[in-house]
């Protein structure tokens, strides 16, 4: 496996800024294994944000509908199972029952136009990796 892993997962257009998208992938662990994999990744100004999709309360997937991530304010994420928000840029519960815990960050990088998850071994089905 490479050292240091980077995969392209979309193009910095698929996503509209301020948008948020779920990608749910497969990671590939040291010793062949696999596992699913799923993450959340919103194109917010000149910066690229990127969290496990996984509520720290319960464990569940934020978007109960489909990539429906954000508030009603479209500011925070938010859980929709009960409701907790998230502030976007640091990933801390603000509200709900999960307040004091966050969500767990991923590494991202803009690269040649693609947003790329960094670090991490992805399952090269649809996902290819840049040299
Ligand atoms: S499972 Fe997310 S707030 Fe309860």
């Amino acid at each position: 496996m490479k050292p240091n892993p980077i995969y392209a997962i979309c193009s910095l257009n698929d996503i509209p800024n301020r948008q948020a998208i779920g990608f749910n992938l497969m990671v590939a662990e040291d010793g062949g294994k696999q596992r699913p994999w799923s993450v959340v990744v919103v194109p917010w100004g000149k910066r690229v944000l990127g969290y496990i999709n996984k509520c720290p309360h319960n464990g569940v997937q934020l978007d109960w509908e489909q990539n429906q991530f954000f508030d009603p304010y479209g500011i925070r994420l938010m859980c929709g199972k009960h409701g907790s928000t998230f502030e976007l840029s640091t990933g801390r519960c603000v509200e709900g029952p999960c307040q004091g815990r966050a969500l767990t960050p991923i590494a991202l990088a803009a690269l040649d136009g693609d947003i790329c998850v960094v670090g991490v071994h992805l399952v090269e089905d649809d996902a290819p990796a840049i040299d």
